[in-house]
């Protein structure tokens, strides 16, 4: 029987993350680290999946019964989701052999969730012959973040789709590639897993209190994102430094940052970084740092020796693809 096999990227984010949730830009970049799935039509009557790397294996769910348990495993929501949305909107069910692998641990914050589901979502069109755009795959991956999670802007499944670096407003409304070049950049884990839905809760509660207030942060977000936009294109690294500052200082008037997240930072700008930020919902996941080239081995250091650990990471990665 006929098998896929797609991989698509995980992703950081650069600029405007909390921001991209009320329809404010921001801008992601895909990373060259991926999930690879492969999909296969079965002539069984359900749909087994295999993930190991989040500790699924022999998993099966009756095609007639995709979605229908409140408790379907963490690690399989997503692809099991996916999929019953795929067969309802295109009218098709078949049995199928799904199985996922990760280059990249689900804790960093990369998004794995996500690119599995541009990937699974991405490989079922090929094998239907759907011949899903990139619209038309994004928004039905989306639909399917959104079933599951309920929040979200959606920015990381357009980085998985698209690739490169990229323009997004929330909803998927606006997708802009940008300039094609490899950002220097440093990552630091904090080792510390967050939790995404909570944490834009949390920002959601404190906009209820402060709405005003808290649109003036977006509204600041919204400006150095702007102006990142141009510094980036114009390769104005030194002023994408500044501008990746002083998001950090607004993120934390946001109430997102912590005190892992702020180790990392600081101890990458002592060390000679031109910028740091965290990247994505804060809480913990990771931060960046922006680094010329001789100053990228002695902030790697500062990093591991403040308790975050390196990941080696560049950006601008392809989107889903065929493998
Ligand atoms: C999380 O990585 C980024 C947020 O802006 C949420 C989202 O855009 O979906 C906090």
């Amino acid at each position: 029987m006929k098998k896929i096999k797609v991989s698509a990227p995980g992703k950081l984010m650069l600029f405007g993350e909390h921001a991209v949730v009320y329809g404010h830009p921001c801008i992601v970049t895909a990373i060259d680290q991926r999930v690879n799935v492969s999909v296969e039509r079965t002539l069984r009557s359900f749909v087994g999946i295999e993930a190991p790397d989040m500790r699924v294996t022999d998993y099966k769910k009756e095609v007639s019964l995709l979605g229908k348990d409140v408790n379907i495993p963490k690690g399989v929501k997503f692809l099991e989701i996916a999929v019953k949305n795929f067969f309802e909107k295109y009218k098709v069910r078949s049995g199928l052999k799904i199985k996922t692998k990760s280059e990249f641990s689900s804790e960093f914050g990369f998004g794995s969730s996500s690119a599995v589901t541009v990937g699974v979502t991405k490989a079922l069109s090929e094998l239907f012959n759907v011949g899903l755009k990139r619209q038309e795959l994004f928004d039905l991956s989306y639909k399917t973040v959104l079933d599951i999670l309920g929040v979200g802007s959606g920015f990381d499944l357009a980085a998985a789709i698209w690739g490169g670096t990229l323009w997004f407003v929330g909803g998927g409304k606006t997708v802009i590639p940008l300039q094609k070049e490899e950002l220097p950049i440093v990552v630091g884990y904090t080792g510390i897993k967050a939790d995404t839905p909570s944490l834009v809760r949390q920002v959601a509660e404190l906009r209820k209190g402060k709405s005003k207030l808290v649109e003036e942060i977006f509204k600041s977000i919204t400006s150095i994102t702007k102006e990142g936009r141009d510094s980036l294109e114009r390769g104005d690294c030194v002023r994408v430094g500044q501008l990746m500052n002083l998001n950090q200082t607004l993120l934390m008037a946001l109430g997102v940052n912590t005190k892992e997240l702020s180790l990392l930072i600081n101890a990458a700008r002592s060390a000679g970084a031109l910028g740091a930020k965290l990247s994505g919902a804060g809480g913990g996941d990771c931060m960046i740092a922006l680094v010329e080239p001789n100053k990228r081995l002695v902030v790697e250091r500062a990093i591991e020796q403040a308790g975050g650990k390196v990941l080696k990471v560049n950006t601008n990665a392809e989107g889903v693809r065929n493998e």
